[in-house]
């Protein structure tokens, strides 16, 4: 018998589409121009200012709905405890999964994250997204910060932190993705971020 519980509110269904979009085009601009592979150079660098802006803006407008919506709340969390959380679902993840025991943290209107999840949100959201954006507004104008403030080196540190976040989001996406095929169906939670329900098995 599965249940459906309503979590995902039209805007965050609508900012999550443009992010996924956007991040997907970014990541094919970004390795293009890395690689000078296959988008022409020119245009590949075009391409990643336009949705890196759009991104940005995309982003503000998540980071003030989680402010303002009751969404904001399934992000929040205490230190204390934090390790045993992360260890309990860690070890479902790895062993009770397999063993058709019941998850330690369910799906609830109050917890709609797993402490694994919730985690993994925050760091990806709240610390490696705001540092790819703004490291990459320095690189669209190293002139004002730069040559003026911080020379040669802190343009090579600002790149480093932008290509190493690149990196580490684009491995967040794939493994984000892999484990939203583990809910009630394969496909369950990507219907869920069309119609907004969560099912539950
Ligand atoms: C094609 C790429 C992507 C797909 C197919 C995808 C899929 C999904 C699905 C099915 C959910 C709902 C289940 C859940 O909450 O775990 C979800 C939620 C979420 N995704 Fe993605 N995702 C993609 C890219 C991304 C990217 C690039 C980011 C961030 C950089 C991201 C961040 C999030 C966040 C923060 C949530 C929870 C939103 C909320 O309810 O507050 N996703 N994603």
């Amino acid at each position: 018998m599965s249940d459906r519980i309503y979590l995902y509110p039209i805007w965050i269904r609508f900012w999550h589409l443009a992010n996924a979009l956007f991040f997907l085009i970014l990541i094919a601009t970004g390795l293009s121009m890395q690689y000078a592979a296959f988008i022409r150079f020119d245009i590949a660098v075009s391409l990643h200012n336009i949705f890196g802006i759009l991104l940005t803006v995309n982003y503000l407008f998540y980071f003030i709905g989680n402010k303002v919506s009751p969404n904001g709340k399934y992000y929040k969390t205490t230190w204390k405890g934090l390790f045993s959380r992360l260890a309990k679902q860690f070890r479902y993840y790895t062993i009770g999964i397999f063993k058709h025991e019941k998850p330690p943290f369910p799906v609830t209107k109050e917890r709609k994250f797993n402490p694994l999840q919730q985690f993994t949100y925050i760091v990806a959201m709240y610390a490696m997204v705001p540092l790819i954006i703004i490291t990459g507004w320095a690189l669209l104008f190293p002139e004002v910060l730069f040559n003026k403030l911080l020379g040669i080196t802190g343009f090579r540190i600002n790149d480093a932190i932008h290509i190493i976040m690149g990196f580490l989001l684009s491995v967040f996406m794939l493994i984000h993705i892999y484990f939203c095929t583990i809910g009630a169906t394969f496909t369950s939670n990507f219907k869920s971020m069309v119609n907004g329900f969560h099912e539950t098995h």
